[in-house]
């Protein structure tokens, strides 16, 4: 058995880093690499965090705005959260709105206190770019043409360009924290994986607006001509979506056809209109939602959007991401520490129950809130009677008020691995069914 290696004795100078090993090469500088790299590095465990874009445009990717509790919790237990106390705004309801009528669930008070908090996911990238390089961490911006290798051996490495030098690093494991088009996923041969996807017929225009909230929560509204959102960033930004056909151009929306259809989607009453501001970015997401199984192969593990996607309208990405590498972390910990791989033979099944669980509960958001042009009559009153129902009930508030503010780390988790992890052990040489205990 490979004996995690001791990454300090052996590292000498080189070009793109300083030691020729590490402990954990960690590709991509997202939330999930970065966090990934937070978690080990205050447990003593050391990472090198390899990025493919400079710093700069790391820092300026526009994407999520929704942090669950569980996320907040975790930055803030990890001294990453004091910015974001002060900054980011603490939502306790949102709003679905359908037939020109809005209603509020109250996330707080149908979680025991749990809420949102609405800060800008590249503040996050900001806090923890900041953090790792204030403690000595490496993260290697701009590298090219990074490969994993032998990583279903005892010997993986990372080759990649860093200006015109090939370099490698080797390590004990690698985290391919690369996001969906990342190159960790597609190193694993095809026969060892199991991909789950579905393209969804519809994305969201989404822009950037200065001007005052135009809520105090969120509002998820659900119209005849589509989908739309409005949400936020700072008392002077606002982030607004509208659902829109996936191959749309942004050269189709010039900005007052943008107001206008905002203002029909929104509407509860007739004479209502958003006021204006300066539109200063205009973008177009596709709509998808993907699974790989499993989320290890041999001494590789995928985080966040390398192994999953959700649709935004569950807000969920992000935080998903996070929730995977306080598994993976915690896992790494106590091999590094007991000597045992227990936990991290368990990282893929914990993960992706809550993987599933998200991915159940972003589809049910979509399929709840979006116009599908495919549907007849009887569904789209299907569509109405399921939004009534959810304003109607405390008992289906409640379940997506805890889907939406995020269940503690280790609360779904934990059960469902347990299962999964009975399962696979036969009974009594009896079958490959376990009762759980
Ligand atoms: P990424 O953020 O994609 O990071 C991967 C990193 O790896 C990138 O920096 C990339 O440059 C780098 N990389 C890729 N390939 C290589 C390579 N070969 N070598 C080195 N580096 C590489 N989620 C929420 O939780 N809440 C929300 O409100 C929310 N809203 C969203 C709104 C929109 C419009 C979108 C698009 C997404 C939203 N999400 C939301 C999802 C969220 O942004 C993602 O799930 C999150 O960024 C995933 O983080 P990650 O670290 O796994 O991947
Ligand atoms: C955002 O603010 O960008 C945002 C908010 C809620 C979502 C998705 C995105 O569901």
């Amino acid at each position: 058995m490979h004996v995690p290696g001791d990454a300090s004795s052996m590292s000498f100078a080189s070009h793109g880093t300083s030691r020729k090993r590490t402990q954990v090469a960690i590709v991509g500088a997202g939330p999930a690499g970065l966090m990934l790299s937070h978690l080990l590095a205050l447990a003593g465990i050391e990472s090198v965090v390899f990025e493919s874009r400079s710093r700069a445009e790391v820092e300026a990717t526009l994407r999520a705005g929704v942090l669950e509790q569980t996320t907040v919790d975790l930055l803030v237990e990890t001294g990453v959260g004091e910015r974001m106390l002060r900054q980011g705004s603490i939502h306790q309801g949102i709003e679905i709105r359908f037939d020109g009528r809005g209603h509020r669930i109250a996330l707080s008070e149908l979680t025991g206190g749990r809420a949102i908090t609405l800060y800008a996911q590249h503040e996050v990238i900001r806090d923890l770019v900041a953090a790792r390089l204030g403690a000595g961490g490496e993260i290697l911006f701009d590298v090219g043409d990074l490969t994993v290798h032998e990583f279903d051996a005892s010997r993986p490495f990372v080759r990649y360009r860093v200006e015109d030098r090939i370099e490698t690093l080797a390590c004990d494991y690698i985290a391919g924290c690369d996001g969906f088009h990342g190159a960790c996923r597609r190193s694993v041969p095809d026969a060892a994986r199991t991909e789950y996807e579905h393209v969804h017929p519809f994305g969201w225009f989404g822009i950037l607006v200065e001007a005052p909230p135009y809520a105090r929560e969120l509002i998820y509204a659900r119209h005849e001509r589509g989908f739309s959102l409005v949400s936020t960033r700072s008392p002077d930004v606002q982030r607004l979506y509208l659902q829109c056909d996936p191959g749309d151009d942004v050269d189709n929306w010039p900005d007052a056809r943008i107001w206008s259809e905002l203002d029909t989607r929104l509407r509860t009453r007739a004479d209502e209109r958003l006021h204006r501001g300066r539109i200063f970015q205009k973008g177009i997401v596709q709509m998808r939602s993907f699974v790989v199984e499993p989320m290890r192969f041999g001494s590789l593990f995928l985080a966040g959007d390398a192994a999953h996607i959700v649709p935004p309208t569950g807000a969920k990405g992000l935080n998903l991401a996070v929730a995977d590498v306080k598994v993976l972390a915690d896992a790494l910990i106590e091999r590094y520490t007991s000597g045992s791989e227990d936990d991290l033979e368990h990282y893929s099944d914990v993960a992706l129950a809550r993987v599933w669980a998200a991915q159940q509960f972003s589809w049910w958001m979509t399929a709840m809130l979006h116009r599908f042009d495919d549907h007849d009559p009887w569904q789209q009153r299907m569509q109405r009677a399921e939004l009534q129902r959810v304003a109607d009930s405390r008992a289906l508030q409640t379940a997506l008020a805890e889907s939406y503010v995020g269940r503690p780390l280790g609360n779904i988790d934990s059960g469902v691995a347990r299962r999964a992890i009975l399962v696979r052990q036969p009974a009594d040489g009896a079958g490959s069914e376990a009762r759980p205990a």
